[in-house]
């Protein structure tokens, strides 16, 4: 069976196929020399800056927010959640304001308004689309919030549950340690924003003034000790926390990164971004005072005169996995699986190597390609189980989940993973929370 949702992806894997960069060893392996050496995050920062070598074109980096992009807030049934690019994306009309989407559709907005990788769009909305959403409607897609309530994604055949969308999606994608949002099992939701968590945050990105000028990979740099923070704050806190190897070591630090990648406004001064504090607080829902800050749930929005980045230079996976290297080469726990065993303070790390049957090693995880296929080959490998009571016929919901994977580890050279020693996740109470077992 040839699914409409396998020639979508055909087709935009051929688009990124030509346009778009695979990550290149002798990046990484330049990145790891750099912090050896230097034990200076700002360098790397700069490294990847190096990149942008376009120059500034207020024409074609202009997000429009007007006309069918005017700001609407979301009304009674309309979905929004954890993730603030993507309700502002529906607040804006560039998805569904329902917050019900397909993938082609939120692929497009991403890349459109924010110039996310059409690389990473569609890995992102293909997973978004198997694990919380439904891979057999017409038109394959997911929630951005809760439970679609709408006819669009519920395609029912194929199904055995009504799919939970983002918002219901811990620990399969929404994750623990995230920057604004609580974690599940301490403040009883994932997908509101939390004030004084957006305080910290905020309170955390460095603004410039006469004597300091940061772009925004300087800026994200500066960010190191808030998440490091936060990540210790879940240790202190949650005695469920659990970093998996999607939700946590890939996705989590997502909501560190990318304000500061493509929430960051272009101009000819700053041609890699700045993000400051009035467009941060739009992007995040939030009015008011520092100090005092108010918050309007799902009412995210782009602030008028946004400048994206330029698309010669979107964000791919590549930038995001050197992004996620660079926190995770100060604090290797970033990079690694682990979790709480069902106290606070009980952190402890998995044996990758065990996991893996030695195919991975968490000494090496930082090194040449073996994050990205570490994260993607574990994925695939687990996904079956993760995905059991989902559907009737697991082989057919996970294709497009398979394909995806397969076409972005081509020629990466990955070591096979072959099976995956599930049992030591069992000393992780949250793991099992996850699976609702
Ligand atoms: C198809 C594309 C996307 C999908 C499926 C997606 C999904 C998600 C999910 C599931 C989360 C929750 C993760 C967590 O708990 O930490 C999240 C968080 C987040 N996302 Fe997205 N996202 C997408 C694109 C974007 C884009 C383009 C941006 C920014 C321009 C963005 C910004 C954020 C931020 C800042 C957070 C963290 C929220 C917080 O806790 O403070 N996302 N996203
Ligand atoms: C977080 O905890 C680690 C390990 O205990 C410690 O080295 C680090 O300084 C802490 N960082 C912050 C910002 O609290
Ligand atoms: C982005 O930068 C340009 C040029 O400095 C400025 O005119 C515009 O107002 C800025 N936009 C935002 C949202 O800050
Ligand atoms: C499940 O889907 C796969 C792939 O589409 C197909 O080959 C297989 O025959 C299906 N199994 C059943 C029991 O329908
Ligand atoms: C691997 O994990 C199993 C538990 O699943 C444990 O019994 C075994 O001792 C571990 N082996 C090593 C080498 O750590």
């Amino acid at each position: 069976m040839i699914s409409k949702l396998s020639l979508v992806l055909f087709a935009l894997s051929t688009i990124q196929v030509t346009a778009f960069p695979r990550l290149n060893f002798n990046d990484v392996k330049e990145l790891t020399k750099i912090a050896k050496k230097s034990g200076q995050y700002p360098h790397l920062a700069k490294r990847q800056e190096l990149k942008r070598q376009t120059a500034f074109d207020p024409t074609t980096q202009k997000v429009s927010t007007a006309g069918e992009y005017a700001w609407v807030a979301p009304g009674a049934g309309d979905q929004r959640g954890p993730c603030p690019g993507l309700n502002a994306l529906a607040n804006h009309g560039y998805i569904p304001h329902s917050g019900v989407t397909d993938i082609p559709t939120v692929v497009s907005a991403v890349n459109t308004a924010f110039g996310m990788g059409i690389d990473l769009g569609t890995f992102l909305a293909v997973f978004g689309t198997t694990f919380d959403g439904d891979p057999f409607s017409l038109d394959p897609g997911y929630s951005i919030g809760g439970p679609a309530t709408s006819e669009d994604v519920l395609g029912g055949s194929g199904l055995l549950e009504t799919p939970l969308g983002l918002s219901g999606s811990h620990n399969n994608f929404e994750a623990d340690t995230s920057p604004t949002r609580g974690d599940l099992y301490v403040v009883e939701n994932d997908y509101l924003l939390q004030v004084d968590q957006f305080q910290q945050f905020y309170d955390a990105v460095p603004e410039n003034m006469a004597s300091l000028t940061l772009p925004a990979p300087e800026q994200y740099a500066a960010l190191f000790p808030f998440r490091q923070a936060r990540f210790n704050n879940s240790i202190a806190t949650n005695p469920y926390f659990f970093f998996p190897q999607f939700a946590g070591v890939f996705v989590s630090p997502a909501g560190y990164i990318f304000p500061l990648r493509m929430m960051a406004n272009n101009s000819a001064e700053y041609p890699s971004g700045y993000l400051d504090k009035a467009s941060f607080m739009s992007f995040f829902g939030i009015t008011g005072e520092s100090g005092s800050f108010e918050y309007n749930a799902g009412w995210e929005r782009i602030p008028n005169n946004f400048y994206r980045r330029p698309l010669s230079d979107p964000y791919t996976i590549s930038d995001f996995i050197l992004d996620i290297l660079s926190y995770g080469l100060q604090d290797p726990r970033l990079l690694s699986i682990g979790g709480n065993t069902g106290t606070t303070n009980s952190f402890t790390g998995l044996d990758i190597a065990n996991l893996t049957n030695g195919v991975f090693n968490g000494a090496t995880l930082a090194q040449g390609n073996n994050l990205q296929c570490f994260i993607f080959q574990l994925v695939q490998s687990e996904a079956p189980t993760l995905v059991t009571g989902l559907y009737e016929n697991v082989t057919a919901a996970l294709q497009p989940l398979v394909e995806s994977i397969s076409g972005n580890l081509a020629g990466l050279g990955c070591p096979q993973l072959e099976a995956v020693n599930a049992d030591l996740y069992d000393v992780y109470p949250g793991y099992a929370k996850a699976k609702g077992v």
